[in-house]
């Protein structure tokens, strides 16, 4: 697979053929985008302009939402590009920032980049349909053609994404309904997600907007622009209701993971995720029932 994605195979048709599947398939989108770790990052650097239109147009459709000291989620991350650039544009040392990716080597790249610009930012590899976070945890949670190729998932991917949200989500994606015919052809082609808006109506949240965008980094897979908010919350400041102290929290039970030796730990729940190198892989199949941990740090047993 390596060698034919470096002889310049479409990433996710290799993963689907080796996995003999005509679906992106969970592991088919895992592998295809893991295959791809720094090539974002690369790509910002060899085209700054293109990079600098996205991330000014993305800061401006978020400037409104992201009051201060409102906690801030990426689902999808990538190498980190989109956010490390929404961040140069609205910066807060108080905001509680997080980032989580299906791919390992994505968030491990994400983790050095952000690192490197000086950004504090949680990282954690997850994924968006069993999120590391309780419920209604992060003000405003959003992506960057992320859901795109989870393709039929639209309204799991939905419910997911507002059940950790306090207050906003905000989806920068292709939305096939709006789209022209060459560009629904070119989704239907690669699996993409066909009926975000139509999901985003159906859901409990009030939808505040929903357009095409005037800039997409590639012209042939326009982006599009969905809000949603829940109910008339306020956002940041604790004290006037909005959330504190926001964290991740383990995917199966939602219980707070605090940090132990080599993984995080939900002592309540009696379940760690390992580390991996600076990266926690907080994925349920990768749970491990290690309620010894809990014994150990509490000098039972
Ligand atoms: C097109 S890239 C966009 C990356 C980044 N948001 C950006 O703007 O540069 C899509 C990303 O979504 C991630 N992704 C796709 N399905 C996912 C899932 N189910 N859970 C978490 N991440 C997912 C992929 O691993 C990939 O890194």
């Amino acid at each position: 697979m390596r060698e034919a994605y470096a002889r310049g195979a479409n990433a996710m048709e290799v993963a689907r053929e080796y996995l003999g599947s005509a679906e992106n398939t969970a592991l088919a989108t895992e592998i295809s985008y893991d295959l791809q770790a720094g090539q974002y990052l690369k790509a910002s650097y060899e085209d700054p302009g293109s990079h600098q239109a996205w991330i000014t147009q993305l800061g401006g459709v978020l400037d409104p939402f992201l009051m201060p000291g409102a906690s801030i989620l990426e689902v999808g991350c990538g190498d980190g590009t989109t956010l490390s650039g929404v961040l140069d544009i609205l910066p807060d040392s108080d905001r509680a920032t997080f980032a989580v990716d299906l791919s390992w080597s994505r968030c491990h790249v994400a983790k050095r980049h952000l690192e490197s610009l000086g950004r504090r930012v949680s990282v954690a590899a997850g994924d968006m349909f069993r999120l590391p976070f309780p419920d209604d945890s992060i003000d405003v949670v959003f992506t960057s053609h992320a859901i795109e190729p989870n393709g039929g998932r639209d309204d799991e991917a939905l419910a997911e994404l507002l059940r950790v949200t306090h207050r906003y989500v905000v989806l920068f994606e292709p939305l096939y309904e709006m789209a022209d015919a060459a560009a629904q052809d070119r989704m239907r082609f690669h699996g993409y997600v066909r009926r975000l808006l139509s999901a985003a109506k159906a859901v409990d949240a009030d939808l505040v907007e929903a357009k095409l965008l005037d800039f997409s980094p590639n012209p042939q897979n326009p982006s599009g622009l969905i809000v949603l908010a829940r109910g008339r919350r306020s956002v940041g400041n604790p004290a006037d209701g909005g959330v504190s102290r926001p964290g991740f929290a383990c995917p199966l039970t939602f219980t707070p993971l605090a940090e132990a030796p080599g993984c995080l730990y939900s002592a309540s729940a009696g379940i760690a995720y390992p580390m991996m190198v600076d990266v926690p892989v907080l994925r349920p199949e990768y749970a491990v029932v290690a309620t010894a941990l809990c014994e150990q740090s509490t000098g039972r047993g």
